[in-house]
């Protein structure tokens, strides 16, 4: 049973699965270049009907998610549009005249720059208005069923946080060898920001609870917002810089944020109602240092996600846990609720958030079928290397099309390139294997380098990644040198960057480019050989030359775009930074001229 899966929100994705296993899964964003890529994913539809040689009509059912998108959303295409000013112009023009004054303003008017009207794909007839779900939803339906040449009676529609948590749990590899806990707690989606599901051994769902109070996720949004960053992307580097302060210095701020949200059981309850939540924060937080705001925001996440999942596990003694959904993107908090007595397992999926909701839908729609059409579901071998991949052939005939006074390339292999790692050469890897599916590169798409050397971060921030001077990199670790670098006395397999772990003295001498400068914690990759055989073979050639059991490993892109897809994405990203190598495929490229 074929079934492509669709989000076509924020983060727009397709995946294809087979009997409940993913076959190929990818973000829009990698084939548009435009990061968060909001609406229908077109190229990643057509690239994944392509690569398996399907058309529409082998394909049994589409599998879509949340109902419920505003059009004034796919009018704009917010979140790949929106710079922080116009963030701001939205919370001061839009949202505090209907927040606070009751007054309704006009979005698509105060936007109008990002509209265009004549290439809206979408039937502009069913649409009553801006905020019109419904007519929203039915032109959706229209489009997909007209361009896809599909019977909307094969389509499903799933809810958004059922998606969340069907995603957890396909992926898992705990899947049905025992019960588990998943929660979903994300900025919002069909009017729901968190839920509660057990999921049986022989795989029965069942959600016990639901909130729309669970705004850990929209308080976040707005503090990145309110200290200068862009929401619903750089919520990480609150994260981040929240480990810098202490909770001496951070003592006003935490109350503000202490005496505004708490957990009522299963629920969340607000001490006083809130009319919005961007004007309460900046009234109340207004002159505070802008680390202690990070602190006290972390603080109170890391305390609300611990009792409520705390209050979870003791009402249903599972102590298995599955986190779902953009807030499970808080490495740190997700140290703190592994840490706790009452949770023995903790898994968190590679791209939590929204662009992996079109798996959670295609696993559903597997589920809701699989019975009619007497199909029975594989065990879903997750593997998060589920998109594209280029062989030696097409990667050759791609480099023998550039400017040779520019670029030189010849064959090589993972101890030539352990060499150059070794005498401090940053390298871009673009593997022959499949692209990693979610927001972190796990070696097939990747920036690496010594991570013992200090020099390499100053390198890395100036001239590839142009990133914030307090933000942390992450090391790859061999799996046989996990327990020599991080102190994870639960053995929990952390294998997608999920969960950051303190560090030991070694990690200290061997990897410090790869620890959180301040705190020392580390979100690193644990690289299995039986996962990802030539990466783990690539550090392994590495640790023979240096003893270091690790490489750093960034994603390969300049900050704020996308990560690579395509060979020609790979030679762009080092023509406009400072990188010189580049291993693709089996071969190493060399920029022989400097970019720009
Ligand atoms: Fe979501």
């Amino acid at each position: 049973m074929k079934i492509l899966g669709i989000h076509d929100g924020h983060n727009a994705s397709a995946s294809l699965m087979v009997d409940g296993k993913v076959i190929l899964a990818l973000g829009e964003e990698r084939l548009s270049r435009n990061k968060h890529q909001y609406g229908f994913p077109q190229r990643s539809i057509n690239k994944i009907l392509n690569i398996c040689n399907l058309s529409t009509k082998e394909i049994d059912k589409v599998a879509m998610s949340t109902k419920t998108l505003p059009p004034r959303y796919f009018l704009t295409q917010r979140n790949s549009n929106f710079s922080v000013s116009d963030y701001w112009k939205e919370q001061n023009e839009y949202w505090y005249p209907l927040l606070i004054k009751g007054e309704k303003t006009k979005y698509t008017e105060i936007f109008k720059k990002y509209i265009n009207y004549e290439t809206f794909p979408y039937d502009l007839k069913l649409i009553k208005n801006e905020d019109d779900d419904e007519g929203m939803w039915r032109a959706r339906k229209k489009h997909l069923c007209e361009v896809l040449n599909f019977d909307s009676n094969n389509l499903d529609v799933f809810d958004h946080h059922k998606s969340h948590a069907a995603y957890g749990y396909c992926t898992s590899s705990l899947y049905k060898k025992k019960p588990l806990l998943i929660f979903t707690i994300d900025g919002g989606g069909d009017n729901t920001n968190a839920t509660i599901s057990i999921c049986s051994e022989n795989g029965e769902i069942t959600e016990i609870s639901r909130s729309s109070n669970a705004n850990i996720g929209r308080i976040y949004r707005s503090i990145t917002l309110l200290l200068g960053m862009r929401p619903s992307d750089h919520e990480f580097k609150v994260m981040g810089l929240a480990a810098y302060n202490t909770q001496g210095y951070s003592q006003e701020a935490y109350k503000v944020f202490k005496n505004t949200l708490k957990v009522d059981g299963l629920q969340f309850a607000y001490h006083t109602p809130l009319k919005d939540h961007f004007f309460y924060f900046k009234d109340r937080l207004e002159g505070q240092r802008f680390d202690s705001i990070a602190f006290a925001l972390q603080k109170i996440t890391e305390e609300l996600l611990c009792e409520w999942i705390k209050n979870a596990v003791n009402k249903t003694s599972i102590k298995d846990i599955v986190i779902s959904g953009g807030v499970a993107q808080n490495i740190k908090a997700n140290q703190q609720i592994l840490s706790m007595n009452e949770v023995n397992s903790l898994y968190i999926p590679p791209g939590p958030g929204d662009e992996s909701i079109s798996i959670g839908a295609a696993y559903l729609s597997t589920l809701k079928n699989a019975s009619k059409e007497k199909v029975s579901i594989k065990i879903p071998q997750f593997d998060p290397y589920c998109g594209t991949s280029y062989s030696d052939n097409e990667i050759e005939l791609y480099l023998k099309t550039l400017d040779k006074d520019k670029w030189s390339f010849k064959y090589s292999n993972n101890k030539e390139i352990a060499l150059l790692l070794s005498k401090g050469k940053v390298i871009a890897r673009f593997s022959n294997g499949k692209m990693e599916f979610g927001a972190r590169a796990l070696g097939n798409r990747s920036i690496i380098a010594d991570p013992s050397s200090a020099d390499v971060i100053h390198y890395l921030n100036k001239l590839v990644k142009m990133r914030d001077f307090w933000m942390p990199f992450a090391p790859s670790i061999l799996e046989e040198r996990l327990c020599d670098y991080l102190i994870d006395k639960k053995k929990n397999i952390s294998k997608y960057m999920a969960i950051s772990f303190n560090s030991t003295e070694i990690a200290n001498k061997h990897l410090p480019a790869g620890l959180h400068p301040f705190d020392k914690t580390s979100r690193a990759q644990i690289v299995y050989k039986k996962d990802n055989p030539d990466y783990h073979s690539l550090i392994k050639e590495f640790e023979n030359l240096t003893g270091i059991g690790a490489l750093l490993n960034t994603s390969f892109n300049i900050h704020g775009e996308a990560i690579v897809e395509s060979p020609k994405d790979a030679i762009q990203t080092l023509q406009n930074s400072g990188l010189k190598y580049l291993y693709i495929g089996s071969y190493l490229v060399t920029k022989t001229i400097e970019g720009n």
